[in-house]
């Protein structure tokens, strides 16, 4: 109901209209959001600008019951930045145009502009809402998103709800981060390393609780980067909810949170309320290129059952046993979905560009926004919108059938972890390799799991794989990628086209959704060029930046780079990017690179 929500934002009108849906309840909860700076220090360690709502940050958290409309005016209020804002998990089941991506189903709104959400909620769980405009919401502009259920199955197990966001924190804004990060400076990819870790957007939060009583604990990974250790000294965690998808309890002492997850899991407090008990947050170090001597890399707040007792540092641990989240089972026993009749194999790959910067890649394509946002071209194209082709070269588009059954098989060539999220779905996560398995081998196949857990988002281990499966369902486009927002930037993400022709059937965009691109000259009919006659010409398509000329080699930039930078760091990246020592011509093609590029390496 919309007045019960439980923040500081008040719903601006709550329009009743349970007596026109009596069967379902529904209400419409409506929020006028100003999107804007504000400034904030949340580590204590650095105030700075961030992004804030209505003057605030943290984000108010936002609890909706499910079945309920939401409607959002956004107005950018920022002056010098565009935005967006898309509900992650949401379906958005008939509202693709809702969803919120730039480039996939909408354009970025500009300053001084305003623009609206307009969708329903029918799905029940622990979410978060985010900016999606390019590299934009690590600088504040993301909150928790609670669909609370009145039928949830665990109803009558619990006593109250905690609801608790993890995240990586930086000091820089994100636009001078991302121009360090893809920069021929930067050859090997290395991602910023955060500041610190936030528990709730603070740091040494703590959490009153009452013995004996059980809590649903909704935790969100709000963070850029960092994947995330769980645990709560002396407490055991039964899990029965992941990204919004019930399940069967399991029960933990830790859980591995990557960025854009989200878990629900039941605590019972101890009988004895004499001591106070840490939670902590420990982001996974094995993401970051190097670990700054200086970086606290967890996070505490303690469970408060006496606030006159000790809050106790938390404990150190030597290593890390966190759940296995493949073993989870869906509560409501969905079994796995036949079998596929479309297998989209992506192979990811890190690599230099001719820039001399590091870009991510599926199948050697690293995706480029179109000039037309996809969603547009699907329904603009006619009976070219189920040809690929009109979608562009450099989106990685795939074209789906109504309710064809989908397998995402993801091969990892990359030594680092990443998690994968699938807009308008959740999907079986149905074989999940180890470490080093190498690509997916279908005959390698014994069996997948009869009752597959279903989530949507799902990490996939250092070189190696994983396949997901889903049903297309839902027409709609819908963004496939990583969800390290620096990867994301560097464009490892593909897009699917589910069921274009029926969605030119039942969607029209709204006026001020296609005014955000009339306003900054983007048009909004055509093929991925916005060729609105031939609309299998791409000329005029956004391209991704050219390979390296022959003669660079990606190695030899990497290796000159660093040694110019360090002699010493210069040796041990030659050592782990390429083992041999660098040819003549390798050494010579570098310098006439990085001459090219200005010479500037310090
Ligand atoms: C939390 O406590 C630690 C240890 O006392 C301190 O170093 C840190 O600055 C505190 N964080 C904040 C945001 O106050
Ligand atoms: C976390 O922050 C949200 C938003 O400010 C707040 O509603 C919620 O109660 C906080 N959770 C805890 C455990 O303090
Ligand atoms: C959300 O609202 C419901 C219904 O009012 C309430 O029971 C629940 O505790 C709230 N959840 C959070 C996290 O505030
Ligand atoms: C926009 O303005 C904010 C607040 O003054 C500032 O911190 C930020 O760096 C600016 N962003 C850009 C892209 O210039
Ligand atoms: C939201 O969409 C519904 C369904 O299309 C429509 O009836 C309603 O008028 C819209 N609400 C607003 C505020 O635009
Ligand atoms: C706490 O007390 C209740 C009621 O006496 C009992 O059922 C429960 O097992 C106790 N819990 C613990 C953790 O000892
Ligand atoms: C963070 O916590 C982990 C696990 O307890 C520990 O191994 C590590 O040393 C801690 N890091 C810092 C910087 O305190
Ligand atoms: C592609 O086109 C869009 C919109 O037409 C434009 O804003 C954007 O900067 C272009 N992107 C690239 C990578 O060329
Ligand atoms: C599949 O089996 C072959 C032969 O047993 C083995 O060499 C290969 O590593 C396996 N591949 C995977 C991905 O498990
Ligand atoms: C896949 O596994 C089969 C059977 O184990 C094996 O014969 C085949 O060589 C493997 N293929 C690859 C590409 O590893
Ligand atoms: C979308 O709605 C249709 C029609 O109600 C339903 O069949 C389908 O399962 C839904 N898909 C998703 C992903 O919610």
């Amino acid at each position: 109901m919309a007045l019960s929500l439980s923040n500081f934002l008040i719903p601006i009108a709550a329009i009743l209209s349970s007596w026109l849906m009596p069967a379902v309840g529904a209400d419409t909860v409506t929020f006028d959001w100003d999107i804007g700076w504000t400034r904030a220090n949340p580590d204590g360690m650095a105030e700075r600008p961030v992004i804030g709502i209505n003057g605030q940050w943290p984000l108010p958290l936002l609890n909706i019951t499910k079945g309920d409309r939401v409607i959002v005016n956004m107005n950018n209020k920022l002056g010098n930045e565009t935005t967006s804002m898309h509900f992650h998990g949401m379906f958005q089941n008939g509202t693709s145009d809702m969803d919120g991506p730039v480039g996939v189903t909408q354009c970025d709104v500009p300053a001084g502009s305003s623009f609206k959400l307009n969708f329903t909620i029918d799905q029940p769980g622990t979410y978060w809402y985010h900016s999606h405009s390019r590299g934009q919401y690590p600088d504040g502009l993301r909150g928790q998103l609670i669909v609370h259920d009145p039928e949830n199955p665990y109803l009558g197990q619990f006593d109250a709800e905690i609801p608790l966001t993890l995240s990586d924190w930086y000091h820089d804004e994100m636009p001078g981060l991302l121009a360090g990060f893809i920069s021929y400076k930067n050859p090997t990819g290395a991602e910023p390393i955060p500041k610190s870790a936030l528990m709730n957007d603070t740091q040494n939060l703590t959490v009153p609780v009452e013995p004996g009583k059980t809590y649903y604990f909704r935790l969100s990974n709000v963070g850029a980067f960092a994947g995330q250790y769980f645990w709560v000294e002396g407490h055991t965690m039964r899990i029965i909810e992941v990204d919004g998808v019930y399940t069967d309890p399991a029960e933990t002492d830790m859980i591995y949170i990557a960025a854009s997850q989200r878990y629900g899991f039941l605590v019972t407090m101890k009988n004895d309320s004499s001591a106070n008990f840490a939670m902590v947050g420990s982001m996974d170090t094995d993401l970051f290129d190097t670990v700054p001597a200086t970086l606290n890399t967890n996070v505490t707040g303690w469970l408060v059952y006496d606030d006159s007792a000790p809050k106790t540092a938390a404990a150190l641990l030597d290593d890390f046993t966190p759940f296995d989240d493949f073993t989870l089972r869906p509560q409501d026993g969905m079994e796995i979905l036949g079998d596929a009749d479309l297998t989209v194999t992506l192979d990811l790959s890190m690599n230099n560009l001719g820039d001399g910067a590091n870009y991510a890649f599926f199948n050697d394509i690293t995706y480029t926004q179109p000039v037309v946002p996809t969603l547009y071209s699907a329904l603009t194209t006619g009976a070219n919108a189920a040809d690929g082709t009109v979608y562009g070269e450099y989106t990685n588009s795939y074209v789906l059938e109504k309710d064809q059954i989908v397998d995402i098989v993801l091969n990892n060539a990359d030594t680092g972890k990443h998690p994968f999220h699938l807009h308008g779905h959740n999907f079986q996560a149905i074989h999940r390799g180890p470490d080093n398995e190498g690509s997916y081998n279908a005959t390698n196949e014994t069996s997948f799991p009869v009752t597959p857990m279903r989530r949507d988002v799902l990490l996939v281990r250092p070189l190696a794989n994983f396949v997901v499966r889903f049903k297309a369902d839902n027409p709609g486009v819908w963004f496939f990628h990583c969800h390290i927002d620096w990867h994301l930037a560097s464009g490892l993400a593909a897009t699917f086209v589910e069921a274009p022709l029926e969605l030119q059937k039942t969607l029209t965009i709204p006026e001020d959704h296609l005014e955000a691109c009339r306003a900054r000259g983007i048009p909004i009919a055509g093929n991925a060029a916005g060729n609105t006659v031939d609309m299998l010409d791409l000329k005029g398509q956004n391209e991704s930046v050219p390979p390296l000329p022959a003669g660079f080699t990606a190695r030899g930039i990497v290796a000159l780079v660093f040694s110019c930078i360090s002699a010493f760091l210069g040796m041990a990246v030659i050592a782990w990017y390429g083992a041999a020592p660098l040819s003549s011509a390798e050494l010579a093609s570098a310098k006439r690179f990085v001459a090219e590029h200005g010479g500037d390496t310090e």
